[in-house]
């Protein structure tokens, strides 16, 4: 028997719409006309009744709520065991504080990663007696959930938004502040990486098999949203390598051996977000599924 996946978010940072956005999709996304999305997070399980979630989104209240096999099995009972985190930035720690209750999970993150929530005085919410805080080597695997084993590894990215240091900042790091995951039960194998600058070769060949992968699908294009006029941020700026283009995701996965290829993390002025759009056609065209909220996957 294989595992599951359930996308609690297929947004990236600010989701659609977001609050302060006028851009054609979140205008769309409010009256109704596109599905909106919630921010950027993965469910996962071996066996139905023990889920790891992997990124806490600041919409993970809402994200429970709509996700009935998450839902309290007792008075004080949930089927939540553990949370991973792949990188300091707000959209992926946020959901944290809602985490606060006294309900005990396990939080694995990278030793750095785990650093940027110890700097904050407010994760101490998260009382350590009841929220286990394990930090992970990278390469080397542990159960993240009962029947799952997980694998982080380093992607090109950078430093959180929030820790940035003046403009110059490197956006192709390779360390501990981005990683990927890889989960296996032993047969089937997915990845979850929801930001990376770029698919490099060793990257490339970690992918090549794989059952399942889940990808950055941050923006269609490099200059989006300057395009957009929403900002002057290039998606190579922000540590995400777009889809389309000679150095985007589509070309780079075209080689390689992969059962079902799905973006997440999608900006909101990204066109694949509009299920009629050319973009769209194009990268389902190419194999991809464009990931939304709800969507359940059996790996
Ligand atoms: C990103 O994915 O680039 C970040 O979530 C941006 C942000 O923190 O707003
Ligand atoms: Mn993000
Ligand atoms: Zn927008």
């Amino acid at each position: 028997m294989g595992f599951r996946a359930h996308i609690l978010g297929a947004a990236a940072g600010g989701g659609l719409p977001q609050w302060n956005c006028g851009c054609l999709n979140c205008n769309l996304a409010r009256s109704g006309e596109i599905p909106h999305q919630t921010q950027s997070s993965l469910a996962v399980t071996a066996n139905g009744s023990d889920w790891a979630i992997l990124n806490a989104s600041p919409d993970i209240r809402m994200q429970l709520q709509q996700t009935p096999c998450l839902h309290p099995t007792g008075l004080r009972e949930m089927p939540l065991r553990s949370v991973l985190l792949t990188n300091g930035d707000i959209d992926h720690v946020a959901g944290l504080l809602t985490l606060r209750e006294l309900q005990p999970f396990i939080l694995f993150a990278t030793a750095e990663i785990h650093q940027v929530l110890a700097d904050s005085p407010i994760f101490s919410a998260l009382d350590p007696s009841v929220v286990k805080r394990e930090t992970i080597i990278t390469g080397l695997s542990f159960e993240i959930v009962k029947g799952l084993e997980a694998t982080l590894f380093p992607v090109p990215g950078k430093v959180p938004l929030y820790m940035e240091e003046g403009e110059k900042v490197q956006t192709d790091l390779m360390g501990e502040q981005t990683v990927g995951v890889e989960l296996t039960n032993g047969r089937s194998t997915a990845f979850y990486i929801p930001g990376c600058a770029k698919l490099t070769e060793s990257l490339a060949k970690r992918l090549n098999g794989a059952d399942c992968v889940f990808f950055d699908g941050t923006l269609w294009r490099d200059d989006e949203m300057a395009l957009a006029k929403v900002g002057k941020k290039t998606g190579m700026r922000m540590g995400h390598m777009s889809m389309s283009g000679d150095n985007g995701s589509i070309k780079a996965f075209s080689n390689l051996d992969v059962g079902r290829k799905i973006y997440v993390h999608m900006n909101n002025t990204n066109p694949v977000l509009r299920p009629d759009s050319y973009e769209r056609s194009a990268a389902e065209a190419s194999g991809w599924t464009i990931g939304q909220d709800g969507m359940e996957i059996k790996i």
